[in-house]
């Protein structure tokens, strides 16, 4: 029987297995919304925030820290695939990367360093079912003036094909030029089950994006933001 710890397993496992294709994709400039609206998104999301220092949360290749790295921003990026993270820390030799997985997070703390960081980002990173867990191990590392950064799937595109519902969708990488050996499962979840669990999470929500895209006007991601709502 195909249950959730099995799609999480599946999705975990996926990262080791495409990293390649991945890292090349994303190098490359595959992902075309990245290149016309996403990337300059979530860049430019960051940046309104001056953060000192910032957590990218399942960082990938690294490519929003090096980035923001070179504004100045102290950008620590932390990825529960060791192949992604040895491929980040090549690309940026003084940068600094963690290998931790979200289901380590009780760890997340000691890993990077408590009660130190302005802002914490994911950057199309949050792809389980439960991630309250993973939200609430933000409030250790996070100052209690810290904020929170989702970028996400936005839901309006995934509801004219499919029901509004929550749910685990596949990922077939079918767009990309590169051949990724394992389809990746992730979890949709519609605009109220993201406030919500944010709410659970301890978070509040401050605002909310939509990045367009710059000829059709269709949005191509949503940006939640968040403060810490226990300080
Ligand atoms: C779509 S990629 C995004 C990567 C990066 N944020 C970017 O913008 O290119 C999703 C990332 O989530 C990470 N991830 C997935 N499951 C994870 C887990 N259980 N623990 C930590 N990271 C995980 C993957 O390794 C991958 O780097």
């Amino acid at each position: 029987m195909v249950n959730s710890s099995n799609f999480a397993d599946r999705l975990d496992r996926s990262w080791e297995d495409n990293a390649p294709a991945w890292i090349d994709t994303v190098r490359e400039g595959g992902i075309k919304s990245r290149r016309v609206t996403t990337d300059l998104a979530i860049t430019n999301a960051v940046r309104h925030y001056s953060p000192k220092r910032l957590l990218d949360v399942g960082c990938g290749e690294g490519w929003l820290c090096r980035a923001l790295n070179a504004d100045g921003i102290h950008c620590i990026g932390i990825d529960g695939s060791s192949n992604l993270i040895e491929a980040a820390q090549v690309a940026d030799p003084n940068g600094e990367y963690h290998l931790l997985p979200y289901a380590r997070f009780d760890r997340l703390a000691e890993e990077v360093g408590a009660v130190s960081f302005d802002l914490a980002v994911f950057n199309f990173s949050l792809l389980h079912q439960d991630i309250r867990p993973i939200l609430e191990a933000l409030h250790s590392v996070l100052r209690p003036t810290g904020s929170l950064l989702i970028q996400t799937v936005h839901p309006w595109p995934v509801s004219k094909t499919e029901d509004y519902v929550d749910g685990w969708r596949t990922e077939e990488f079918t767009w990309s030029e590169h051949q990724f050996p394992q389809a990746m499962p992730w979890f949709f979840r519609t605009l109220e089950s993201w406030v919500s669990t944010l709410h659970e999470s301890g978070f509040q929500l401050r605002g909310l994006t939509e990045p367009l895209h710059p000829e059709s006007k269709k949005p191509l991601s949503l940006i939640v933001s968040a403060s810490q709502a226990r300080v």
